[in-house]
């Protein structure tokens, strides 16, 4: 080996050594310019879309067009970096969560910019709605409670409650009906309901159990056709329509000291507002049209009845009682104006029937029978009343009170003995 030659050697190593590092940095360089040319995408931040307190939350970060990378996600709540470095958060809500989040992907050299923040929106509690078929009783026929809450699918389970009127808290209180506690099934069935009730549902799932609110009341009527009347409401007067601001006044009758007169209107219950003692005085209007009953301080319900406010001062109204007609008793319709009685040429329909068409001006049934219960309007000179229901309870309907009633209230019994005699 030649010594004078080993410097230059040297220095061609080093030559070749720094031009390999320098191609090296230059590819790393151009690799660099590449990747930071493409913008790394933002991410967005997806929810699932209805949300109650309570539930527990998936919130979930999505870098578009970056699927497959091995990405290392950073969370924040608000402004302030929180835990977590999956592409899943998962929160159980309280309530309102107003901050928000948001999220970004980090990769290699990449980083990605934040996403949008993404509000959880917490809904207000579902209020399960009730609906009670039939509206009015029948003797035997059983009655079914709904109890509807949105997103059905979402293992919800069911709460019963009957209403018991308590007049001190200007509202009511709730009692868990027989095996009413979380049924798996959004109905309910009552066998062998008599009287006039009032009803209530609420949902719950989870565990803990979380619990919607209550349902709005629901009630079943009756027309108290059937059952001893502990309670009754007596209406004056005496007929299913009125006239928009007759005076009426319904009374509420027996041995209670307390009362509230209850309307349902529109789906929506109310109180009378002018009782005086057990009568509500109502200068009627439209929305005076409605289902009323009594409920005494020691929690009766008194039966039903339908009232019927004719807006129209031009129109004439039917006049037909407000409770059931008991079968063989003789009942008569009339129609009348606003200022007089119709006395004559008047048209009536039973069940949309022309049923008589004559120059008599009332519908006279001098033995009522169980085929003329149904819908019921008179039509007088070209003027059409609204349709109103009649009832009838059959003598067999009586009997049974009789015998009820004297099997609790001997004292009743000469009483009703008298009206069927
Ligand atoms: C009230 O009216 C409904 C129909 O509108 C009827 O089914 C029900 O029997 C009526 N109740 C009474 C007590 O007349
Ligand atoms: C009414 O109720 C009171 C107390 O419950 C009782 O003492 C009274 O005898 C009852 N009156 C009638 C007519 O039944
Ligand atoms: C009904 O109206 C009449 C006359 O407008 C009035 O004297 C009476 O106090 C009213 N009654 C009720 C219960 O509002
Ligand atoms: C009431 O009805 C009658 C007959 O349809 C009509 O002649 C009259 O003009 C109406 N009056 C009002 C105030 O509408
Ligand atoms: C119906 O009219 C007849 C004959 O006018 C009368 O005898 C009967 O008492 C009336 N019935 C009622 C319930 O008012």
């Amino acid at each position: 080996l030649n010594i004078s030659k080993l410097p230059g050697l040297i220095c061609l190593f080093l030559l070749t050594f720094l031009m390999l590092i320098f191609s090296q940095i230059d590819t790393a360089m151009k690799k660099n310019v590449i990747t930071t040319n493409k913008t790394p995408p933002k991410p967005t931040v997806t929810l699932q879309p209805q949300i109650y307190s309570g539930d527990t939350v998936t919130v979930r970060c999505e870098i578009q067009g970056g699927e497959g990378a091995q990405w290392r996600y950073e969370w924040r709540r608000g402004q302030k970096n929180i835990r977590g470095t999956s592409s899943e958060y998962t929160v159980t809500v309280t309530e309102s969560d107003g901050e928000g989040y948001s999220c970004r992907g980090r990769r290699d050299y990449l980083l990605t910019e934040w996403s949008d923040i993404i509000r959880l929106t917490v809904l207000n509690e579902p209020r399960p709605v009730l609906t009670v078929s039939p509206s009015w009783l029948s003797p035997g026929a059983s009655v079914t409670l709904n109890c509807e809450v949105e997103h059905p699918s979402a293992g919800w389970s069911f709460y019963w409650y009957k209403a018991v009127p308590d007049l001190s808290e200007k509202s009511s209180s709730y009692e868990l009906l027989p095996d009413g506690s979380g049924t798996a099934q959004d109905s309910y069935i009552i066998h062998g309901q008599t009287h006039t009730a009032g009803y209530v549902c609420r949902a719950g799932r989870g565990d803990p159990e979380y619990h919607t609110d209550h349902s709005q009341p629901k009630f079943v009527w009756s027309a108290g056709q059937f059952v001893s009347l502990s309670a009754s409401l007596t209406v004056s007067p005496d007929r299913v329509q009125h006239f928009n601001s007759d005076s009426v006044s319904l009374t509420c009758e027996g041995n209670f000291t307390e009362w509230r007169v209850r309307k349902f209107s529109d789906g929506r219950l109310s109180d009378c507002r002018r009782m005086t003692g057990s009568t509500c005085n109502i200068n009627t209007s439209k929305s005076d049209t409605g289902v009323y009953w009594c409920e005494s301080g020691s929690g009766e319900f008194s039966s039903a009845v339908n009232i019927t406010v004719q807006n129209d001062g031009n129109v004439s109204i039917l006049v037909s009682p407000v409770h059931p007609v008991t079968e063989g008793a003789s009942v008569n319709l009339s129609c009348s104006l606003r200022t007089q009685k119709i006395l004559s040429n008047v048209f009536f329909y039973h069940n949309d029937k022309l049923i008589q068409n004559d120059p008599r001006g009332e519908l006279k049934i001098s033995a009522v029978s169980k085929s003329d219960e149904g819908f019921y309007k008179c039509q007088y000179s070209g003027r059409e009343s609204a349709q109103s229901w009649m009832s009838v309870k059959g003598e067999q309907d009586q009997n049974s009170v009789v015998h009820k009633v004297a099997a609790t209230m001997p004292y009743l019994e000469s009483r009703l003995a008298g009206f069927s005699g």
